[in-house]
């Protein structure tokens, strides 16, 4: 392992919380230069402080994950986020926050993912949602191996027919909307993914200080790895240094395809988990 000091630590800490996540290549580039030392091993020492954004009250198990793309140089924090005294189900898993983190920003392709420790069953079938998945390097504490290797004959989106997949561009634009959400909103809403129920949605998390936070509903073809737009956003908030009950939180505001929808109630669960009154502005387009 590298021997990061401190203040590098704390500095690549609030670059990751200002960005919500993100660490441009230029920061790359030159931490490669400083240390003298590739992309891959570079990103693996950078997992602690990925890891740093976990929080895990029930399992006290902090783990880090950086999704990297090879096209655009950058890489993505993820973490894993655990909420007391709901259900286990509802977690989200440092691999998938690292996704959800490359996708909100913008993100086409991911190349590599590094994580502190052997992806569960859950994460390998979320990842072999991502497009191109089988060319997904995955660098492990011990070893460099691949999705296929770590799931071999797997179920994918073409199983059910779907030929799309988490990353690809959304093709549906529709810039004139007339929804009573921010277009900010709307642009996530149009841009997740929900090929298996249909049920297009995104929500956004107003607060007073801290700006707006986005999250995006991102389908699996097993359905039970699916991301909630709400986990998304809290995920979001979770690489800002932040949680919703830490907060002044304005809105909430949750859109949804009103002839599939079926996000209100995870979405009240998960908010149920945190003192404190959140309620829901639900709009659903027709
Ligand atoms: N965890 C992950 O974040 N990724 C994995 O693939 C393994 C498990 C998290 C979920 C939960 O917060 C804790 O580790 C214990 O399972
Ligand atoms: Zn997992």
């Amino acid at each position: 392992m590298l021997t990061i000091s401190k203040e590098l630590e704390q500095e690549l800490q609030q670059k990751i919380q200002a960005s919500g996540g993100v660490i441009e290549k230029s920061v790359l580039d030159a931490l490669m230069v400083k240390f003298d030392i590739e992309i891959k091993l570079l990103l693996q020492n950078l997992l602690p402080i990925a890891a740093s954004f976990s929080i895990a009250p029930i399992s006290n198990f902090n783990v880090g994950a950086i999704a990297y793309s090879n096209t655009s140089g950058c890489a993505y924090i993820g973490s894993n986020l655990e909420f007391n005294h709901s259900a286990l189900c509802l977690v989200v898993h440092a691999e998938q926050s690292a996704i959800n983190t490359a996708w909100l920003n913008g993100e086409t392709q991911i190349s590599h993912i590094a994580i502190t420790d052997a992806p569960c069953g859950h994460c390998r079938q979320f990842i072999n949602e991502v497009k191109q998945s089988e060319q997904i390097e995955i660098l492990l504490p011990n070893t460099n191996t691949s999705l296929t290797e770590l799931l071999p004959h797997s179920f994918g989106p073409a199983d059910l027919g779907n030929q799309t997949r988490l990353l690809d561009m959304s093709e549906e634009q529709n810039p004139d909307y007339k929804l009573p959400i921010s277009q900010m909103l709307f642009e996530h809403y149009q841009a997740s993914y929900a090929p298996y129920s249909g049920n297009k949605s995104a929500v956004e998390i107003r607060t007073v200080q801290h700006g707006n936070f986005y999250g995006r509903y991102a389908e699996n073809v097993a359905y039970n790895p699916s991301l909630s737009p709400l986990q998304s956003a809290l995920s979001q908030m979770a690489l800002s240094g932040l949680t919703i009950d830490m907060v002044e939180v304005t809105e909430i505001n949750l859109v949804e395809t009103e002839q599939f929808k079926n996000q209100s109630g995870v979405s009240e669960v998960v908010l149920n988990s945190f003192e404190g009154n959140f309620e829901i502005n639900k709009v659903y387009v027709s």
